[in-house]
């Protein structure tokens, strides 16, 4: 509590209206690698409670935030509560469509066993792949949450297949004890997955 009241991103979270301390790690990422462009169409995957969708909608992204848990109301922005892994519920609603960016910041429950988070979440950057393969227009942008393990590096090589540029980014206000971390592909190739 003592760690969380002096948290410097705790205070900025609080004065810049956003709901979550990860705003900053968007805030970070998009000051890196310019991702967010006005006019842009934007997937925000485990988007809960809404700070990164709030830092995309305010640099004038249309955006669609997916989370299994509720995401109260954020003006702009169109909210789906799924499971990423609901594939027939996403695929009724985006239809053809396709999208700029493709964000997911999505985390499992820590179990607390390092090697099984680090499982758990690669099975979700699994998943918000195969949408990204399916969805993101070429040229686009895709940032995904890792936690570091054995099969991050495999996962970096994937990406490598579909995506012009891929770097690895840990924002200042990831915290330096934790492994997460956040893969960057620029310029999508093409893929097709989402069955
Ligand atoms: C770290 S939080 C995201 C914080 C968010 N980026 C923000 O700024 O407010 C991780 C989110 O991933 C979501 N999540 C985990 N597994 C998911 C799944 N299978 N499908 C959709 N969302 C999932 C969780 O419900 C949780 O809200």
């Amino acid at each position: 509590m003592h760690r969380h009241l002096n948290d410097k991103y705790v205070q900025k979270t609080n004065k810049g209206g956003y709901r979550s301390r990860s705003a900053y790690k968007l805030i970070e990422i998009d000051n890196k690698f310019k991702l967010l462009q006005k006019g842009q169409k934007v997937i925000d995957l485990g988007a809960s409670p809404g700070g990164w969708s709030q830092v995309a909608s305010r640099k004038g992204a249309n955006v669609v935030a997916i989370d299994i848990k509720p995401v109260n109301t954020i003006a702009g922005v169109e909210y789906i509560q799924c499971d990423i892994n609901e594939l027939e519920i996403l695929r009724n609603k985006f239809k053809d469509q396709k999208f700029d960016v493709i964000l997911s910041d999505m985390a499992p429950e820590s179990c607390g066993l390092k090697s099984l988070d680090h499982i758990r979440i690669m099975l979700l950057c699994e998943a918000a792949l195969n949408l990204a393969k399916h969805f993101l227009n070429y040229g686009g942008k895709f940032v995904v949450k890792i936690f570091q393990g054995e099969s991050d590096k495999d996962f970096y090589n994937e990406l490598k297949k579909i995506f012009k540029t891929v770097k690895y980014f840990k924002p200042k206000s990831s915290r330096s004890e934790s492994t997460e971390m956040y893969l960057v592909g620029l310029d999508f190739v093409g893929g097709k997955d989402l069955k």
